[in-house]
């Protein structure tokens, strides 16, 4: 098979000069291969359809090329650049971030926890010291631990970051306390609130969406938050994951996989800047086959969801990771698989994830420079 080797290739697309981070193609085969090692790849089945995989979190997960999973916040080389990117996406558009008043205990909740998992999971690179108790030796179930102080070294980003705060005190942090926690990491978060017998989306720092808005979403209820998503409503899914979430015990962790293609390693997809890159779907349909391994990724979201300890609040991490077409193909039965997906899933479904038309020339680059063979090609499903 001949799979054209992942170097330093640059395209127009990916060079553009609009400040709009791209994730770079590998400069090298073993950059190329030290990413498929840790890649999430998503599809266990040769079809794929929605169903409610949950699973539970930190279970190393071994893949054709290597591991993922083994912990819940994932740092890698991506990370600067990736912080950087949040910094731009939230200066440019603030309604990334968006929170119901009531959900201000929750969020300190939500930034001590994220805070302490970096520093218990990454100590080389981050730190967090409590510099003094609000409340010596008094039961401190009633709160994340409201007037105690805390020092944040974070190394790794760029610059460093060195914040004093006090739990409670919003005037402490240059922003909200979840956009903090959103800014020391690459994952975007949403939190959930449970009333009614319902989890409702009231707080969000989400800069890397997949087609959606959290400023239109944030507020609404589960079921209400899925309600464009086809099938999954009368198949009982929706319904059957908000039960299971909002049986989490103070503590648990569980996570899932979502996928979707994206052109041109953008993270930012989100509805607001829909102009920015909706055209560039149809500029893959219409340009040379040759540019479509470079152009096309495959777009994996690891999902992590966590039932706060104090406030009862239900943390969902989403985790975007970015793999082009031209280095996926060095995993041969990756390549296949990925084929087989595109070529076979249903038009509802594809339509719903907008890769209606661009799974066609990303199918068609599989077969003709990718070494999958197109005489195993499936049908389309329903
Ligand atoms: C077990 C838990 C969950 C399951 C099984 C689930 C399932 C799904 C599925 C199947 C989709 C369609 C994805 C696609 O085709 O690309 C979706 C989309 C989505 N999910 Fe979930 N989800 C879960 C948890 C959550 C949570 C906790 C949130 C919190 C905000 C969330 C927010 C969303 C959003 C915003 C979309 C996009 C909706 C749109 O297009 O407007 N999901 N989900």
């Amino acid at each position: 098979m001949t799979v054209p080797s992942t170097t330093a290739r640059t395209t127009a697309a990916t060079n553009r000069a609009d400040g709009v981070y791209r994730q770079p193609l590998p400069a090298t085969p073993q950059e190329a291969d030290r990413s498929l090692a840790e890649f999430p790849f998503p599809f266990p089945h040769e079809t794929y359809r929605y169903s409610a995989n949950v699973e539970p979190a930190e279970k190393l997960r071994r893949s054709a090329a290597g591991q993922w999973g083994e912990t819940v916040i994932d740092i890698d080389r991506h990370y600067a650049a990736e912080l950087r990117e949040k910094d731009r996406i939230l200066t440019v558009d603030p309604s990334r971030y968006v929170a119901l008043p009531h959900m201000l205990p929750a969020e300190w909740d939500a930034l001590l926890a994220v805070l302490n998992e970096l520093a218990v999971v990454y100590p080389g690179s981050f730190t967090l010291t409590r510099t003094s108790t609000a409340k010596d030796g008094e039961d401190r179930k009633d709160s994340a631990g409201a007037g105690d102080s805390y020092h944040w070294s974070n190394r790794l980003s760029d610059p460093p970051v060195e914040q004093d705060f006090t739990v409670g005190d919003s005037s402490t942090l240059p922003c909200a306390p979840l956009e903090f926690a959103g800014r020391q990491v690459q994952e975007d978060i949403a939190l959930l609130a449970e009333r009614d017998g319902m989890l409702w989306g009231d707080s969000m720092v989400v800069t890397f969406a997949a087609d959606w808005s959290p400023a239109f979403d944030a507020g609404m209820s589960f079921p209400e938050i899925h309600g464009p998503v086809p099938r999954v409503h009368e198949q009982g899914i929706v319904d059957r994951a908000q039960k299971f979430i909002m049986g989490l015990r103070p503590g648990q962790r569980f996570r899932r996989t979502n996928w979707t293609l994206t052109i041109d390693g953008r993270l930012d997809t989100g509805t607001e800047s829909y102009p920015e890159w909706g055209p560039d779907r149809m500029s893959v349909v219409n340009g040379p086959l040759r540019e479509v391994g470079d152009r096309v990724f495959l777009r994996v979201e690891v999902q992590h969801l966590i039932r706060l300890q104090w406030s009862g609040a239900v943390m969902f991490l989403i985790r975007t990771y970015l793999q082009p077409l031209s280095t996926l193909v060095r995993v041969p039965e990756w390549a296949t698989r990925v084929r087989d997906v595109l070529a076979e899933l249903p038009e509802d479904m594809a339509e719903y994830k907008g890769v209606h038309r661009t799974r066609w020339p990303a199918v068609e680059w599989l077969e003709t420079v990718g070494g999958v063979d197109p005489a195993t090609r499936p049908e389309v499903g329903n």
